[in-house]
């Protein structure tokens, strides 16, 4: 029928600390330009002692709440990476935060960065199911590797609400995708571990090879032309992942690969990246929101996205740029978000990086550092505490 679906509203959060490469530079020895120009990266974002994966949901998803009400949110859905419990969903701690009615289910989904993507393609079903229903979905995560690793350039931090409903008001969602899973060791965590794992060569060609199986099979189910696309959303790990995805599929397409023809398809969805660096399963949607954010008028231009999570499966998939979408953007919310973030020096990254909780079970309050409207007071009785700062 006429039934569209898609997203309605788009939200980004990150965190109160900032990590520039030039300080890790600095302390490492390593020529900032291999961060700048070779993996394409300025600055991480760090969570403060009292910030997670929820305090940054719960942000991210706050303004969407107060701008449509939470009459018709039946489902939450919750991706991330970073999860804090093997048992209970993050989201219901942000359903409680947000005042959601209890008349609605709330879930987690879990497949490295891929899982935001899943958590999107869940809602629209349900949508089609019900379109008077609409599913708040959300893609939280804290990246961090080993200190003093390869990966550790790459670390970051950020959420990102989507409103999920009929007649959206962003983008419309087409429900051909295109599919591919693989069982391969590129990047993963162990429940033991609380840093990620990574072969970090093996994670490119992986990445590689999973763009174009998933173009594959969206062309053998008769999907658009790479011709039809003015834009590109990538999974960015790094920005420049972005651009050696994108010269693939071109190539593999046997069309020109030049650096002004990709910059052009995906230049516009890096810029928020660059800043906050790889925020796993929000990542590709941060990307999304830095492209409308930044570039001129998308009305009725269709975008390619392109998502993946090691392990590995990805998902290609189209949207339309719903026309008057530009008055419904958050542009100046997400700018000042990056933008008020606090730098800190090597010492006190170093600090945060190596902080953790006993396992006993006792008092661990945190101290109060986010600026943010919610924090995580600590734990007690191995319960996490949050509250509205
Ligand atoms: N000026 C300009 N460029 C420079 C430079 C300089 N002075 N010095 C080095 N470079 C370039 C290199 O040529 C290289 O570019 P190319 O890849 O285009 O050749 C780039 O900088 C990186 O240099 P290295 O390959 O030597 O860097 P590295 O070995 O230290 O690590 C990495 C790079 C493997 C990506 C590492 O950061 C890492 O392990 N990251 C984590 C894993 C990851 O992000 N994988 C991506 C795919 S997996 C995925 O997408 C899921 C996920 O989210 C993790």
């Amino acid at each position: 029928g006429d039934l569209t679906v898609g997203i309605h509203d788009l939200s980004v959060a990150t965190t109160q600390y900032v990590l520039t490469h030039e300080t890790l530079a600095g302390h490492n020895g390593t020529g900032v330009a291999k961060y700048h120009r070779g993996i394409g990266q300025r600055a991480m974002s760090v969570p403060a002692a009292d910030e997670d994966i929820v305090t940054m949901a719960a942000d991210a998803a706050a303004p969407v709440v107060a701008r449509h009400g939470a009459d018709r949110i039946r489902t939450v859905v919750f991706a991330t990476e970073t999860s804090v419990d093997q048992s209970k969903a993050a989201g219901v701690y942000v359903h409680s935060l947000l005042g959601l009615p209890s008349a609605a289910r709330v879930v987690e989904l879990k497949q490295a960065c891929y899982s935001g993507t899943a958590a999107l393609q869940f809602a629209m079903g349900l949508v089609h199911r019900d379109p008077s229903e609409q599913v708040l979905v959300i893609a939280s995560d804290v990246s961090r590797y080993e200190l003093g690793s390869p990966g550790e350039a790459t670390q970051g931090a950020a959420a990102v609400a989507m409103l999920v409903g009929a007649d959206p008001a962003l983008v419309r969602l087409e429900d051909r995708s295109g599919m591919f899973t693989a069982d391969i060791m590129d990047f993963w965590r162990p429940n033991y571990l609380t840093t990620a794992l990574v072969d970090g060569r093996e994670s490119i060609s992986a990445y590689l090879q999973a763009v174009e199986g998933a173009w594959k099979d969206y062309t053998e189910r008769g999907g658009r032309k790479l011709g039809e696309f003015s834009a590109f959303c990538y999974h960015q790990p790094f920005t420049k992942m972005a651009h050696k995805a994108h010269r693939h599929l071109l190539q593999h397409n046997g069309h020109a690969a030049d650096e002004e023809e990709i910059t052009r398809a995906i230049g516009h969805t890096t810029a928020y990246n660059v800043e906050i660096g790889n925020s796993y399963t929000a990542s590709m949607y941060v990307g999304l929101a830095s492209l409308l954010d930044h570039a001129d008028d998308l009305s009725g231009e269709v975008i390619g996205f392109l998502s993946y999570g090691s392990g590995s499966v990805a998902e290609f998939f189209a949207g339309t740029v719903v026309p008057g979408y530009r008055a419904r953007l958050r542009s100046d919310a997400h700018r000042e978000a990056i933008g008020r973030r606090q730098q800190i020096d090597y010492a006190r990254y170093r600090e945060l990086h190596e902080r953790s909780f006993p396992a006993d079970g006792g008092d661990h309050p945190t101290p109060r550092e986010t600026t943010g409207p919610y924090r995580l007071v600590g734990l007690s009785g191995h319960k996490r505490i949050y509250a509205a700062r």
